[in-house]
């Protein structure tokens, strides 16, 4: 499933974001590419444990744990610390699948990939191709979004970046494991939650609320792994 999580960051927040980019010192982002998609990765990146892509690495989890759309939609176990990425004219991501393991750096812990983010952090209008392009069993999704907006998508699809053409394209990205493992269950879940939301504005007060309510959690406990 995709889901696009829009207002994640605001404009001060991504101007902010903006100003730390362009004081900081970029690397070849094959570093933290496995061994195929490093052939394909034609991307610059901020160095993992540099203080820029820590200092707003936070800033992206903080503005995470405010979203209930994508704790709804991911239901996070574990966080990636958000990394940094700008694809300058010419520059492009080729078709790949994101590892399925990673060590989640300055800790002991690994992470399983269920689910890879992509934040939009430049003006649309300021870059032309850059296209992030997700694979799944409907087909090809094109998405590139305005600065702040987030598009989830399957860390298991295929997917690539199109040639950036003209400008600069700048995004955090990152990969979160999911307390439900199974796409097809969080898909229903977050259906569920989506559904008693509404209800919840509709008809407050109906008893039919609180037994779905408990139909959710009740199906959480079956699958979740806290
Ligand atoms: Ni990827």
């Amino acid at each position: 499933m995709m889901v696009h999580i829009p207002h994640v960051l605001t404009a001060e927040q991504v101007a902010h974001c903006r100003a730390v980019f362009d004081q900081a010192a970029w690397v070849d982002g094959r570093g933290t590419a496995g061994h195929q998609s490093a052939q394909v990765k034609k991307n610059l990146q901020l160095p993992e444990d540099s203080p820029q892509a820590r200092e707003l690495g936070e800033l992206v989890l903080r503005a995470l744990e405010r979203s209930p759309l994508f704790i709804s939609a991911v239901l996070p176990q574990r966080v990636f610390p958000p990394l940094f990425n700008r694809y300058d004219t010419q520059m492009n991501f080729g078709s790949h699948v994101d590892n399925a393991i990673r060590p989640i750096p300055g800790t002991p812990l690994r992470l399983r990939t269920d689910v890879s983010a992509t934040l939009f952090l430049s003006d649309p209008d300021s870059y032309d191709g850059g296209e992030l392009v997700v694979e799944d069993t409907y087909g090809s999704h094109s998405v590139k979004l305005p600065a702040g907006e987030l598009i989830l998508y399957p860390a298991s699809s295929l997917h690539h970046v199109t040639p950036v053409t003209r400008g600069v394209r700048l995004a955090s990205f990152f990969w979160i494991q999911s307390m439900v493992r199974d796409v097809s269950q969080r898909a229903l879940l977050f259906d569920l939650d989506m559904a008693l939301m509404q209800l919840n504005k509709e008809v407050p007060q109906s008893p039919s609320l609180v037994m779905l309510t408990g139909v959710y959690h009740n199906l959480l406990r079956q699958w979740a792994e806290p």
